[in-house]
């Protein structure tokens, strides 16, 4: 467990819970959420948070069996932030009353008068003696617990904001973490502050603490790192090269489905300027070899996660094997959601990792970056050297144009999707619109269509551009390019890249569209 201060977040469902976490680590605090059935008594003594925040959920208290934090969270002498439903299973359990909701439920935005200004968490607060905040409720507090006071109201939650200052427990019925509180983080700051915190999660002590846990965890055992070129991976091999040198090696597989110059960029920026071990597998004829003919999205992304297992498993053997297998899974993906449901959520797509390898081949996992967001590993990456147009490149997933070629996949079609994009993503450096854009790609469609060139007609493949802004890939806008800049775009891609005679732009947003298209 990490060795800086350290906050829990008691997770009851709410669809913005990440959303907390981050704007504690904008603030150097390191915090960590877990779902409320995994927090036990003897959990809260190993972690022992310096602060507790209770999340919000989709429950209602006045439910019977409706989740609960264990009571001790409220012995423990450390500040505690109630947040909507948070906020109601505080009250509930310190005494005060819930209500259901009958008519006066409140969704969106909403607006705060201050009671009293006096409260250490509102400094900065109510400066134009009111603040808008995001409201998403349908129960409220019709009683506040003995101890507290009412600190703001707004029109449908007359307890917006109480608090019981002596014991430091502070119950909001708002999200300050989300975008419509504007003066969300100020909020967290203040709390952050009351409770002691002193901003000690900085991207240069968790450097230093990494490559010592990543010391004491190998050994001198010998790991080995599937690099794809992607910022995770490159990020955690960096890492661990330095801490562990020649002990790593590194596996970059070309499936013959990269982008243009793409494998060698990476392998010379690897190999070269870092030093690292690193083989280059070109395994392109036995991927697309064992593509030809298929069409199907889950059948060719079972192909491709197969294949690269296989290949992967037969570079380790040539290097004598290895004990470890590095991977740069982050935080996101390690958080335990909540289900109320029960069910196992549908698989929408079968996403290629190296899961699967470590049980095969018995190796142990090093994961450095778990601990971290996508940002975070951005700065970890610029605090290691990486540089930044390598940092801030868009994510490309591990089957790569496979699944931006609908339909069967050809030589051709790659060589003309290539090129394609290497003209759409230049057009975008050039309006710089690059940083702006969470992911932009062309895909080819599977579809010929007529068009006329000069005077001769053209029978070619049409293309779809896709560019959609993002937080974390889960849900996703397309992105709104001027109407210039798509006209340009279409004309260069049809005068430059042989094979395309027709250009649309993707406007689906996530849901009910996936980002890619297979
Ligand atoms: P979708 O298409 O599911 O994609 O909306 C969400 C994000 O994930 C990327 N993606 C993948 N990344 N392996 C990866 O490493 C995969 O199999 C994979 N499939 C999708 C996608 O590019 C987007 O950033």
């Amino acid at each position: 467990m990490t060795q800086h201060q350290r906050l829990l977040i008691i997770d009851f469902g709410s669809q913005v819970t990440q959303l907390i976490a981050r704007r504690l680590r904008e603030l150097n605090v390191y915090c960590e959420i877990h779902p409320f059935n995994n927090v036990t008594p003897a959990f809260l003594t190993e972690f022992a948070p310096m602060a507790v925040i209770l999340s919000g959920g989709p429950a209602s208290v006045i439910d019977e069996g409706s989740p609960r934090p264990p009571a001790e969270v409220f012995d423990m002498g450390v500040p505690v932030l109630g947040i909507c439903y948070g906020q109601q299973v505080m009250m509930h359990m310190l005494g005060g009353v819930v209500e259901r909701g009958t008519g006066t439920a409140e969704f969106g935005r909403a607006y705060v008068t201050p009671d009293d200004k006096t409260l250490s968490l509102l400094e900065g607060w109510f400066k134009d003696d009111r603040e808008q905040v995001w409201m998403s409720h349908g129960d409220h507090v019709s009683q506040i617990a003995p101890g507290f006071q009412v600190f703001g109201t707004s029109p449908n939650a007359p307890f917006a904001i109480t608090a019981d200052p002596s014991r430091r427990f502070y119950a909001v019925q708002f999200h300050p973490e989300v975008h419509h509180t504007p003066n969300g983080a100020a909020l967290y700051a203040n709390f952050v502050r009351e409770a002691g915190f002193t901003g000690d999660w900085t991207m240069g002590a968790y450097r230093e603490q990494a490559i010592a846990a990543i010391r004491a965890q190998v050994g001198d055992g010998k790991v080995i790192c599937a690099l794809s070129g992607g910022v995770d991976s490159s990020v955690a091999a960096v890492l661990i090269h330095e801490a562990i040198g020649e002990q790593l090696t590194c596996v970059y597989v070309d499936h013959g489905l990269m982008r243009e110059n793409e494998s060698e960029e990476v392998v010379s920026m690897f190999r070269e300027h870092y030093n690292l071990p690193l083989i280059h597998a070109d395994e392109s004829e036995l991927f697309l070899g064992k593509l030809d003919g298929q069409s199907d999205p889950e059948t060719k992304r079972k192909i491709i996660g197969g294949l690269f297992i296989d290949v992967f498993e037969r570079k380790a053997k040539e290097i004598g094997g290895a004990d470890f297998l590095a991977q740069g899974t982050l935080y996101p993906d390690v958080i335990e959601s909540v289900s109320f449901s029960g069910g196992p959520s549908v698989t929408i797509k079968s996403h290629h990792n190296v899961g699967g390898l470590p049980e095969k081949m018995g190796m142990q996992l090093v994961e450095p970056l778990r601990e971290l967001f996508k940002d975070e590993v951005r700065a970890l990456g610029r605090e290691l050297g990486l540089p930044d147009s390598f940092i801030g490149r868009h994510p490309f997933p591990g089957p790569g144009l496979a699944i931006r070629c609908p339909g069967e996949i050809t030589r051709e079609k790659l060589d003309i999707l290539r090129k394609a994009d290497a003209v759409y993503i230049d057009q975008i450096r050039k309006h710089g619109l690059y940083d702006e854009i969470w992911q932009a790609f062309v895909a080819i469609l599977p579809v010929r269509t007529v068009g006329v060139m000069g005077d001769g007609r053209t029978y070619d493949f049409a293309c779809a551009l896709r560019a959609v802004t993002s937080v974390d890939g889960m849900t996703a806008d397309y992105y709104p390019f001027s109407h210039e800049f798509l006209g340009e775009t279409a004309t260069r891609i049809i005068n430059e890249v042989r094979g395309i005679n027709r250009v649309t732009y993707d406007i689906t947003s996530k849901p009910p569209g996936t980002i890619e298209w297979e």
